[in-house]
């Protein structure tokens, strides 16, 4: 079913045509919010290391701006809200803002990406706060090799965090394995059959030139991946939806493996793509790979009214391009991925 379709058949379409749909007749319902740009890890393909770039909390929406605003999308027709980062559990309070997105009328699906490392202490109450679905970064199983690349030794504490997850119930948990190459290309299977016999779904990641240090990683193409382990496991594609996002799911013939890649530089999906991001700092961020952007923050600021705000939502939904340009402009854009939110 198209996003448009799912939206009149849930009951919950705005009046007189009024969701979005950008110049390219996409309808954006999925809302990504990067709750904070700081994080307690540095992987290598996010975030340089010594990085002193944050915003300053004066300039973070606050839980009330952040309701006002996302409130505006839901009205014109998001469904669907993730909270991400830099590292949104480092965000004091994030289960209370999760409740408070969760209650507005039309969102029906709220979900995490986090690096795992304080979920354990988390999971039970994002869990009661209404979080549906998690996505858990892990990128090697090998104590060593996941230190390499995210800076510092948290292995156990991510550890602990899938199993509080899957102790919670959330569902489906997805792990988040950015593929590079030289790096953690070979541990693919193993992290297959650790997903596997979990429970949880692989998701593997082409890493996007974000920044000097998205750029400094090599991506894998998945492609080739992809038909080696369709042959070793019998894979056959997915036809359930699994979230809306970009990644396109396989699954073992028994239907209880599943793995998705998101093809971000070797196949993009730029011509389905129905979301958009917002930043800490209110600013609402059209397309990963363009600078497209429009700023929120001052019209929250200046009293604006409900009917100023959804209009605000509409033109700024209007500047998102077609397509981003990872392969023909790699430099272009110089803000690292958790600034924008992953
Ligand atoms: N390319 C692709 N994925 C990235 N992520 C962070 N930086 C990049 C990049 N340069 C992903 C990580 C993390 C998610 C939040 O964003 O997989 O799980
Ligand atoms: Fe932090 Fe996520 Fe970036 Fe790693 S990818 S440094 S965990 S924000």
């Amino acid at each position: 079913m198209t996003p448009v379709a799912r939206i009149i058949d849930s009951g919950l379409a705005p009046q007189g045509g009024a969701w979005l749909v950008d110049r390219f007749g996409r309808s954006i319902d999925y809302l990504r919010i990067s709750v904070t740009d700081r994080c307690d890890l540095r992987c290598t393909y996010c975030l340089p290391k010594g990085f002193k770039g944050n915003q300053e909390p004066r300039q973070w929406l606050d839980f009330d701006e952040l309701e006002r605003l996302v409130g505006a999308f839901a009205r014109l027709g998001v469904r669907r809200v993730r909270l991400t980062g830099g590292e949104p559990l480092l965000r004091r309070d994030l289960p209370a803002l999760a409740a408070r997105i969760k209650a507005l009328p039309g969102i029906e699906d709220l979900s995490l990406s986090t690096n795992g490392t304080q979920l354990a202490q988390h999971a039970a109450t994002l869990r009661r706060a209404g979080v549906d679905r998690l996505n858990i970064s892990l990128d090697s199983l090998d104590r060593a090799c996941n230190a390499g690349i995210t800076g510092r030794d948290a292995f156990d504490a991510v550890m602990r965090g899938i199993d509080a997850a899957r102790g919670q119930g959330f569902s489906p948990i997805k792990l988040n394995m950015v593929a590079m190459g030289g790096v953690n290309e070979h541990e693919i299977e193993s992290m297959v059959e650790f997903a596997f016999t979990r429970g949880l779904i692989l998701r593997l990641i082409e890493a996007m030139p974000m920044g000097d240090t998205g750029r400094s990683v090599r991506h894998v193409d998945l492609g080739p991946v992809r038909e080696r382990l369709v042959a070793r496991y019998g894979l056959v594609p997915e036809v359930l939806e699994l979230g809306g996002g970009p990644a396109r799911y396989w699954r073992t013939a028994d239907g209880v493996g599943r793995i998705g890649f998101i093809t971000a530089m070797s196949q993009h999906f730029c011509a389905s793509c129905n979301r958009v991001r917002l930043t800490v700092d209110g600013t609402l961020h059209t397309c990963l790979g363009q600078e497209h952007s429009f700023a929120f923050r001052p019209l929250l600021r200046s009293g604006a009214g409900s009917d100023e705000i959804e209009d605000a939502v509409r033109r700024a939904v209007e500047l998102k391009p077609e397509r981003h340009e990872f392969i023909e402009a790699p430099t272009r854009i110089v803000r690292f991925m958790s600034q924008t939110g992953g």
